[in-house]
This record gives C-alpha cells, sequence and structure tokens, in this order.
C-alpha cells in the first residue's frame, strides 16, 4: 500500500514538473515587453546621465538613436489596439520627440533634460491610454 501511495506521489510530482517545463517553454519571446523595455533601458540611461552631468552629444546620441530605432516597431508590434488611428498618433508623436533631439543634439544637460520630458511626455501621453 504505502509503495502504491509512493509510485502515485512520484507520478504526481512528475505530471506537475513536465507541465511547469512545458509552461516555461511555450513561453515565446514576449515582444511587446521588450520592446518597451529597451524603450525603459534607454531611457532611463540618459536620465542618469544627465543626473551624473555626463551630457555631451557623445554620451547620449548612441541611447537615443537606439530610442528612434526602437519607436520604428511600435506599430508591427503593439498594435492591434483599441482606436488603431489615435495609438498611431501617439507613436508619431513619440518619433516626433526624438527626432527633434537629433535634429540638434543637445550638447548641454539643461537641454538635454528639456528634450527628454518631451520624449517623456510622450510616452506617458500613449501610457495613459493603452497600458493596462
Ligand atoms: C504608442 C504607444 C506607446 C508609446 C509611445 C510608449 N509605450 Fe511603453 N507601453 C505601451 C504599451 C501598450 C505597453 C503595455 C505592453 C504590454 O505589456 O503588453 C507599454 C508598457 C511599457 C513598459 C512596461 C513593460 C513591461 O515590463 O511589461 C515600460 C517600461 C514602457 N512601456 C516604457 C516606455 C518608455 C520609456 C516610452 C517612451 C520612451 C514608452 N514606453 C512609449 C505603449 C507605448
Amino acid at each position: 500500500m504505502r509503495y502504491a501511495l509512493l509510485i502515485v506521489l512520484g507520478l504526481v510530482i512528475g505530471i506537475i514538473g513536465t507541465t511547469m517545463t512545458l509552461n516555461a517553454l511555450n513561453r515565446g519571446p514576449h515582444y511587446p515587453e521588450s520592446l518597451m523595455r529597451m524603450m525603459g533601458y534607454y531611457a532611463t540611461s540618459v536620465g542618469k546621465n544627465v543626473k551624473a552631468n555626463r551630457c555631451t552629444v557623445s554620451d547620449n546620441l548612441p541611447q537615443l538613436q537606439a530610442m528612434r530605432a526602437l519607436s520604428n516597431d511600435l506599430e508591427p508590434i503593439l498594435l492591434p489596439q483599441d482606436n488603431e488611428a489615435n495609438f498611431r498618433q501617439r507613436a508619431s508623436n513619440l518619433r516626433a520627440a526624438i527626432d527633434a533631439m537629433l535634429a540638434a543634439p543637445p550638447s548641454t544637460c539643461a537641454a538635454l533634460d528639456k528634450g527628454m520630458n518631451a520624449v517623456g511626455e510622450a510616452c506617458d501621453g500613449c501610457h495613459k491610454e493603452y497600458r493596462n
């Protein structure tokens, strides 16, 4: 009787383990979260540089360029969403805010801070409506 119970217990543990492994394997790449976390990573990186007074163009241009490239993927990765035209407009607003910085790359912390505030507003504008 005791051995029968142990065998059943072993089977149950095996089934639970297999289910957990399969769930982990099926999770996939999570593109929406990945895109947004990279966006957040670069925005935070610029924010840290401003705090540390590292505000030359070469300190921050690579992050801005990376954010601009990532922002091209907002629609392909995050659509479909409710009110698609509005979503596309929100995505364009972010690109415009980054483009404004790339057109005349900020070389002082004050200018960088101002530009990043506009970028942050574009992030928040979309998040208020589309981030659950
Ligand atoms: C056009 C819309 C839009 C713009 C612009 C946008 N986001 Fe998002 N963001 C979303 C949506 C939608 C989600 C929820 C994604 C999900 O988890 O499915 C999200 C989620 C996030 C998350 C949470 C990710 C997670 O861990 O699940 C972070 C961090 C984030 N955004 C950062 C940013 C930053 C920084 C910017 C600006 C530089 C930005 N986002 C601009 C739509 C946008």
